[in-house]
């Protein structure tokens, strides 16, 4: 490995880091991929612009968590981002250029980014299925939870009749609900994520006398964050979230402890597959709750 400098990253390395970023994650999608799945694409411009959006918070946010690698020429080869959210270190995005990985700058940012969860009893992040990543995140004292998406076209008629009585549009006076329910799912509120996250996604919510819960819709009405106070009111979500939803419909980041959400893809006869892990360290699968990949 030729000399390369850690060094912080800042406002201006964001572009770049979103560029190597899709490189690197569709090099990877191009190895793993299944052969009966759609060939892996470069991310949409509305992907790209989350991506620039979220990236940008995190350096408001935790500007110590985020670090990048430089070649000797000043070319961006590596970069990790990460968060703290009352005592939990998030690993929120992390790549090598292709072409230079497997050489030990993942590594070296890596071992910066880790710098940030100093103090926090509790880590989480979502991993993809790159065996160096595993490798790292075994090494850094994580285990990994095998995730699950649920996927296919929706057998409508499984909808239960009732869906959408107990679910309402979240609004920011929400926000201090849905910390109460992070922290009870995961052990910390997402704090400054709620504002950004209700900025870009829908918002619903259920407040009933047989339970709390919140979800965060995305463009096409896939749940990219819920979290819930019991079982049955994590399902009256996701139903609500699937009723409102198109024809095919993709729920992700399902580990074997969210058996409810299980159920649910199985009743509205979704394909059950296995992609990447929640990796963990001082914490237990959540159970009432479906992470976000970066904001976990
Ligand atoms: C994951 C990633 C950031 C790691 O960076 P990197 O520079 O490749 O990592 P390193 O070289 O420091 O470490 C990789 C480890 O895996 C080992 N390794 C290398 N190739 C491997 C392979 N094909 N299979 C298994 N292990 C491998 C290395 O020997 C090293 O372990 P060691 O330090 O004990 O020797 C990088 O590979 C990448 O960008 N992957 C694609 C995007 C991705 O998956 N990002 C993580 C998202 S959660």
């Amino acid at each position: 490995m030729g000399e390369v400098l850690v060094r912080p990253m800042r406002a201006e390395d964001v572009a770049a880091a979103e560029q190597l970023s899709g490189e690197a994650f569709l090099a990877l999608d191009r190895q793993v991929y299944r052969r009966d799945e759609p060939d892996p694409q470069p991310r949409t411009a509305e992907h790209r612009a989350g991506w620039v959006a979220r990236t940008r918070h995190f350096l408001d946010t935790d500007p110590g968590g985020c670090w990048a690698v430089d070649d000797a020429d000043g070319t961006m080869v590596g970069f990790a981002t990460s968060i703290r959210r009352e005592g939990t270190w998030i690993l929120a995005t992390y790549a090598v250029r292709p072409g230079r990985q497997g050489r030990g700058i993942g590594k070296q940012v890596l071992d910066a980014a880790l710098t940030h969860s100093r103090g926090c009893l509790q880590g989480m992040l979502s991993a993809s299925d790159d065996p160096r990543a595993v490798r790292r995140y075994l090494l850094a004292g994580f285990t990994m939870h095998p995730q699950m998406h649920l996927t296919g076209t929706v057998d409508r008629r499984a909808i239960p009749a009732d869906t959408g009585r107990r679910v309402r549009e979240g609004t920011p006076a929400d926000t201090e609900l849905m910390d109460s329910l992070d922290r009870r799912a995961r052990g910390a509120g997402h704090g400054p994520d709620h504002p950004m996250l209700q900025g870009l996604f829908r918002t619903i919510v259920s407040d009933t006398t047989a339970g709390s819960g919140y979800a965060y819709l995305g463009a096409t009405g896939a749940v990219v964050l819920l979290a819930a106070s019991n079982r049955r009111t994590a399902q009256a979500l996701l139903w609500s979230a699937i009723a409102d939803g198109p024809a095919e419909q993709t729920i992700g980041h399902v580990t074997g402890a969210n058996d409810w959400a299980v159920a649910v893809g199985a009743a509205a006869r979704l394909d059950v597959r296995t992609r990447g892990y929640l990796a963990l360290r001082g914490l237990r699968p959540p159970t009432t709750y479906l992470h976000h990949g970066a904001l976990l």
